[in-house]
């Protein structure tokens, strides 16, 4: 089976072909995979501007659902069904994905295939890797998301914590943004960091010990929490600001040396957070493998730590490669063949859904 996959749920318009191989260890091959990147866009602005995500998805989608198929060398008579981003995302985004896909399957005459955006980061995985030891715990990174995740059957993905505040990449274009660095912050902060003393600045880390009230059916330990870090780093920026201004010195507020030093010690503290509870995770649900994916997944200290941890724990560990860390049609294409296999399909009264849950 081959699928077109859609994916616009935030500031990427992306499509991909992807085929079943046939092969029980590697499921899926990537004919095509297709983004074009909206970030020179919203950079201007500090952050996504949802309304003109929305417009450019519909300026894009067309030519880069196009240029899927000429670089599959594929027509519409070789695919066998759409999959496409529902939610979570930006309504407006997902809407023009949606909208695309429902057009385009009930035009072509195929089955149309609902995916969760997560579901995808998680299947980017297998993408990459082939299929994971069973039980695996899965940490999901990204913009808008830090989700823990057990998968204990293939396309089976059952929630165990999140954050309660922000999500891992928000925190880093928020630090990126203090620090004058541009949007997207993540690989930014990455850059500097490596050249920063991680230890030169004292900042809080949060560890979550009792249920949250919003969402009583999880045990709330293992939940994350940026939003702590985010204003100790804020507070310290300030501060020196302040200092600089008292002194009346030097247009330039901080020297890259100061900036790599607050990277390196913010990235620090993320990174170990993020760790720390993935393998307590892995411990608890005595899993075979872990993974970590979505665009924080890109980042470099955490990809060697997890390496390294994992190692030393003896437990493999996996994370797709950079083009598939970040949003891509080709992860959503991998998790709409499952679900197809699995014969499940949409209606073509298919809604975009900003928040829809996994
Ligand atoms: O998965 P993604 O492309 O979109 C969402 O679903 O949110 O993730 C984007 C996020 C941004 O917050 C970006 O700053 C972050 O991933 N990111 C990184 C790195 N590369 C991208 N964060 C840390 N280190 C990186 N190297
Ligand atoms: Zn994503």
């Amino acid at each position: 089976m081959v699928i077109l996959g859609i994916e616009t749920s935030c500031d990427e318009t992306s499509a991909a072909i992807v085929e079943e191989t046939g092969s029980a260890a590697v499921p899926w091959a990537i004919r095509s995979n297709v983004v074009a990147s909206q970030a020179a866009i919203h950079q201007e602005w500090g952050g996504v501007v949802p309304e003109l995500a929305s417009r450019q998805h519909i300026r894009d989608i067309c030519g880069v659902v196009q240029r899927a198929f000429d670089e599959a060398h594929a027509t519409w008579d070789d695919v066998d069904a759409v999959a496409v981003t529902q939610g979570p995302g930006l309504v407006g985004s997902l809407l023009v994905g949606v909208a695309f896909a429902k057009a385009a399957a009930a035009a072509a005459g195929l089955p149309l295939v609902a995916v969760h955006h997560l579901a995808g980061h998680i299947e980017s995985l297998v993408l990459q890797n082939g299929e994971l030891p069973l039980p695996a715990v899965v940490l999901v990174v990204s913009g808008g998301h830090t989700s823990l995740y057990l998968v204990p059957e293939p396309g089976q993905y059952e929630l165990l914590s999140r954050t309660r505040d922000d999500a891992a990449g928000e925190a880093y274009d928020k630090v990126a943004k203090l620090l004058g660095l541009g949007y997207p912050g993540g690989p930014i902060v990455d850059r500097f960091a490596r050249s920063g003393n991680d230890r030169a600045v004292k900042l809080p880390t949060t560890r979550l010990t009792h249920a949250d009230r919003n969402a009583p059916e999880l045990k709330g330990d293992l939940d994350f929490s940026f939003s702590g870090l985010k204003t100790a780093v804020a507070r310290y920026v300030r501060g020196r600001l302040d200092e600089r201004r008292a002194k009346a010195s030097a247009e330039r507020p901080f020297s890259d040396r100061e900036i790599g030093d607050v990277c390196a010690s913010f990235q620090r503290v993320v990174v170990t957070a993020l760790l720390d509870r993935l393998f307590d995770a892995a411990r608890r649900y005595q899993a075979k493998s872990i993974g970590i994916a979505g665009g924080v997944s890109a980042n470099s200290r955490l990809r060697a730590e997890l390496a390294e941890h994992g190692r030393l724990r003896e437990i493999p560990s996996f994370v797709p490669s950079l083009a598939l860390s970040t949003d891509n049609a080709a992860m959503i294409a991998a998790a709409g063949l499952r679900k197809l296999r699995a014969g499940v399909t949409a209606q073509l009264d298919l809604n975009a859904d900003a928040a829809l849950a996994l």
